[in-house]
């Protein structure tokens, strides 16, 4: 059984659960924590127990390490596309923390870079791995639903002085905007659901408070390729507890969240609720890391495509700048971008 060795690079809040999310693998050893200050790195490696991992401040010192054959990305957003390219560069596997770009020009750059490589990436929405997830896709895979014809996702998380992040991701430079700063999570849950992709987009947006340098709630209206239509929710601003709520209309059942009333049961009179791990948390002690981990693991033993690779989740990234721009613009935005 082949071991791969795995550099986390950007030492912060997220890298931490990536570092464990590898430990715990057993074909993966955590060889590198790399980030710009040699001591952050160090408080993971420490933290997580991974004390035997060399530490870096260089990334192109990193990549040119025999012993490292896949890199997470875990640095501000504004650094992924040069953090990506590099590392397909150097013909290691990537694991890219959302969003991938926030810029169009990066996004197509980062997936023609890793195109060309020829190496295997995850872009981390890494609810994919949430048991409602699962059980979402599993009713729409045995027909619970029917055909889905609307599907809704709202991501409400009020972030603010008290995320680590924020002091950087407020910012127009390095956070961008709701839907690319943490939203995305919403679009790419459409998507995952509808099966489709994105084609037109049309959105609103507002500041429901004075915390981001950009406006911190924006709503998109969507029409997918299968016919399908969506709409995505993305709140920064709220102060009330995180939520992340599904609504999925089929033509045989509808689910809200892990509540499901479907046409196919027969007798059943009201939704049923079906106990599962909801998406209920903003922390990442809390997100499933693990089952990520070993998904891309799995992509590069077997020498296949992640469905979350880079480029699948073009379209999503796509749609996000289209509901900026739909936004700022005051009319709707087909994809894909020109
Ligand atoms: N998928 C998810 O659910 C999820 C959840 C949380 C975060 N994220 C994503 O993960 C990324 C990081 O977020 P975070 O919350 O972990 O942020 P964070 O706590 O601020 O960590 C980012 C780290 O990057 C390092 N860094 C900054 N500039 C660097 C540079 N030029 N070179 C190397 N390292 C540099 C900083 O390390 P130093 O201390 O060394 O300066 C910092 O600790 C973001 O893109 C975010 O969207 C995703």
């Amino acid at each position: 059984m082949r071991t791969y060795g795995v550099a986390v690079h950007g030492a912060g809040w997220v890298a931490a659960e990536h570092v464990r999310a590898f430990a715990a693998h057993p074909q993966a050893r955590v060889t590198v924590i790399s980030s710009r200050r040699a001591e952050s790195a160090r408080r993971v490696a420490a933290e997580t127990g991974q004390t035997h991992a060399a530490v870096e401040t260089d990334l192109d010192a990193v990549l040119q390490r025999p012993d490292v054959d896949v890199v997470a990305i875990c640095t501000p957003h504004d650094l992924h596309p040069a953090n990506t390219i590099a590392a397909a560069a150097a013909g290691k596997h990537v694991l890219i923390e959302k969003p991938a770009a926030l810029d169009l020009d990066s996004l197509h750059a980062m997936r023609t870079a890793v195109q060309a490589a020829g190496v295997q990436s995850v872009v981390s929405f890494v609810l994919r791995w949430n048991p409602l997830f699962d059980l979402v896709k599993a009713q729409l895979a045995n027909g619970a639903l029917g055909r889905l014809f609307m599907a809704e996702v709202d991501y409400v998380h009020g972030l603010g002085p008290w995320y680590a992040q924020y002091a950087w991701s407020r910012t127009a430079a390095q956070g961008r905007s709701s839907f690319l700063n943490a939203g995305c999570h919403a679009v790419d849950a459409l998507r995952y659901f509808t099966d489709s992709d994105i084609t037109e987009v049309s959105a609103y947006a507002v500041s429901g408070s004075d915390r981001f340098e950009y406006p911190g709630t924006t709503v998109m209206i969507c029409t997918f390729a299968n016919g399908a239509l969506g709409k995505a929710l993305s709140n920064l601003d709220d102060d009330a507890p995180y939520k992340f709520r599904i609504s999925l209309y089929g033509d045989r059942g509808t689910m809200l969240d892990n509540r499901i009333f479907s046409q196919t049961v027969r007798g059943q009179t009201d939704y049923a609720e079906i106990p599962t791990v909801l998406p209920d948390s903003g922390d990442v002690s809390h997100h499933p890391f693990r089952g990520q981990a070993a998904h891309l693991l799995d992509c590069i033993e077997r020498g296949q495509e992640s469905h979350v690779s880079l480029a699948n989740s073009v379209n999503t990234h796509e749609a996000c700048l289209a509901a900026d721009l739909s936004a700022a613009r005051g009319r709707p935005v087909a994809l894909p971008l020109a």
